[in-house]
């Protein structure tokens, strides 16, 4: 049985396949157009998916929507009612989603077919129980409690559930104009940083303030009685999309959160590119605290209900690697799994597995055991590739070509790694990524001077080898999504300079063999070298959307001084080339 799930007209529009309970393949709609985060209709990834298994679009039985415009409608109308400002956005929102309601015609003009073949029968679901569904239907426990959050969807920006069995029970929702997304958001905006999905960089920016607007920030987010209420005084009324817009393009664009209360409280809010002062790094902090005190106030809230130390969870503000990493001390749940593409894109994933196993009450067969469940080209095309593009390069197997890498990686050089299928969620994950030592002191200003250009305060992060990582972090969970922040232990802090944040922690990612072999041996080959089980790894990119082809992957060597590419069992130097 064969079931496409989908995420549009919302950013991360995305594409998944589920085959007999099992995701098969999935891809977000920017990997394949270059334009990040983009909100349309995900025509290339629905294409993607069919080839994958060389499928027809009349082969499908069952397409899922992660989203259902007729979800909380009652609290929609009443928002509406209460806000008469707002009711002709509401209107257009509803007439937009009405229109994108009809799948058939979607999918029939995106691949150029006609209509009448399709058999499948099309299924909505409320964005956070697909949220929700892309955690818990991939993790491997048979109960769980479910946690999604976000800036909004579908009029909710949290909800609580038990999950058991095939069943998610939804126990409780945080409805809008609350929610702790835009509350990030906002503060972001403030300071600077005021494009979708920027909230990731100011989580870097943090460490590097201290509270001294704590109570300030309490006044704007109030904690009670399992939940948590804006106040909206701070914020632009923003209405029942939280101020997000997709425009004809596809792209993203946010609304001004803030309203001018912001800048009777903290002054003037910063002007993207300019100088971040120590008040922009103080809000920073006290956003993040008061960021991990509501979440974790949820947190326990929701384990009170369910009794059950097994946390499945996703939505955007599942992104919180920071806040993630600190779960284990401030909540009673001693297992996270946490879906890899934690925001909207996973809700193709969401829509799909519920659509199996909620609807169709299918047995429970599925774990999600990695995150490499995008496209992989075969070494005739990378060949041609290189060919195409001039490049000089040598062809090793699987063993030499580990020894000169690990080796170019040990000597300081910065190396291009594009192996086997590409990573499903923001993190590149070692199969798109840019390697280097994680022990030299200059390694962040030379990967920033040559290629990435990132935001001086913005840590890179480790790959580590799963059994060593008690040895180098304060915490043993493992963290194979690079979705939690850890202290690097005192004794280790040098040896990994080059990822030790400035306070002292790593986003790290934990890489067992089982999950991806080859990646394992080049970390398993470095420490042969010197002494250390851990890899520098960040996306790889320069100020796009993570490589997919290996046309982009080249180009990308090309232009950037990076020193070394590997990909498939080819190596190119810059010092041939
Ligand atoms: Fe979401």
């Amino acid at each position: 049985m064969l079931i496409l799930g989908l995420n549009m007209f919302h950013a991360d529009a995305s594409a998944a396949l589920v085959e007999d309970g099992k995701v098969v393949f999935a891809i977000a709609e920017e990997r394949l157009n270059r334009c990040k985060h983009y909100g349309s209709f995900p025509s290339l990834a629905v294409k993607a998916c069919l080839d994958a298994v060389g499928a027809k679009i009349s082969d499908i039985d069952h397409v899922a929507v992660g989203q259902d415009s007729d979800a909380n409608l009652a609290q929609k109308v009443q928002y509406a009612v209460s806000n008469p400002a707002k009711i002709l956005n509401f209107i257009r929102l509803r007439q937009r989603k009405q229109a994108m309601r009809d799948v058939r015609a979607l999918l029939a003009e995106a691949l150029g077919t006609d209509s009448t073949q399709f058999r499948f029968q099309v299924h909505y679901l409320e964005h956070h129980i697909a949220h929700i569904a892309s955690a818990y239907y991939c993790c491997p426990w048979e109960e769980a409690a479910g946690f999604s959050y976000d800036g909004s969807g579908d009029f909710v920006s949290a909800m609580m559930a038990r999950c058991r069995g095939n069943e998610i029970e939804v126990l409780d929702r945080v409805f809008l104009p609350h929610s702790l997304g835009s509350f990030y958001t906002m503060i972001c905006e403030f300071i600077g940083y005021a494009k979708y999905g920027d909230e990731g960089k100011v989580m870097g920016l943090a460490p590097y303030g201290s509270d001294v607007y704590g109570d300030k920030i309490r006044e704007i987010v109030a904690i009670n009685n399992g939940s948590f209420q804006l106040n909206l005084r701070y914020f632009k009324p923003l209405g029942s999309n939280q101020g997000m817009q997709i425009l004809p393009d596809g792209t993203v664009r946010l609304a001004r959160h803030f309203s001018d209360r912001m800048t009777q409280l903290f002054g003037e809010p910063r002007q993207p590119h300019t100088e971040i002062t120590q008040r922009d790094m103080n809000l920073a902090f006290s956003m993040q605290q008061r960021f991990e005190d509501v979440f974790f106030h949820l947190l326990n809230q929701l384990y009170r209900r369910v009794l059950c130390e097994d946390l499945a969870m996703a939505g955007g503000c599942a992104l919180n690697s920071v806040a993630n990493g600190k779960l284990f001390d401030r909540t009673p749940f001693r297992r996270t799994w946490i879906q890899p593409a934690a925001g909207d894109e996973g809700l193709a994933i969401g829509a799909a597995l519920h659509t199996y196993y909620s609807v169709l009450k299918q047995p429970r067969r599925h774990v999600l055991k990695d995150a490499y469940l995008g496209p992989d080209y075969s070494e005739r095309k990378i060949e041609s590739a290189l060919k195409a593009a001039g490049i000089a390069y040598h062809r090793l197997e699987r063993e030499p070509l580990l020894e000169t890498v690990a080796e170019q990686i040990a000597e300081g050089r910065v190396v291009g790694w594009f192996q086997g299928r590409m990573e499903w969620g923001p993190r590149a994950l070692g199969n798109r990524s840019i390697v280097a030592h994680p022990g030299l002191p200059n390694m962040k200003d030379i990967l920033n001077a040559r290629i990435k250009h990132r935001e001086w305060f913005r840590p890179f992060a480790p790959s580590i080898l799963a059994e060593c990582q008690a040895e180098y972090f304060e915490h043993d969970h493992p963290s194979p999504f690079m979705l939690h922040v850890y202290k690097i232990r005192p004794e280790k802090r040098t040896v990994l300079c080059a990822v030790n944040h400035k306070d002292d922690t790593g986003r790290l990612q934990t890489v067992s063999r089982e999950e991806n072999p080859l990646y394992y041996d080049l970390i398993r080959a470095f420490r042969r070298r010197t002494g250390i089980p851990v890899v520098l790894n960040t996306s790889f990119n320069e100020n796009e959307p993570i490589v997919c082809v290996p046309e982009e992957a080249i180009d990308c060597f090309k232009r950037t001084r990076m020193d070394v590419l590997a990909i498939g069992p080819f190596v190119a130097s810059k010092a041939e080339n």
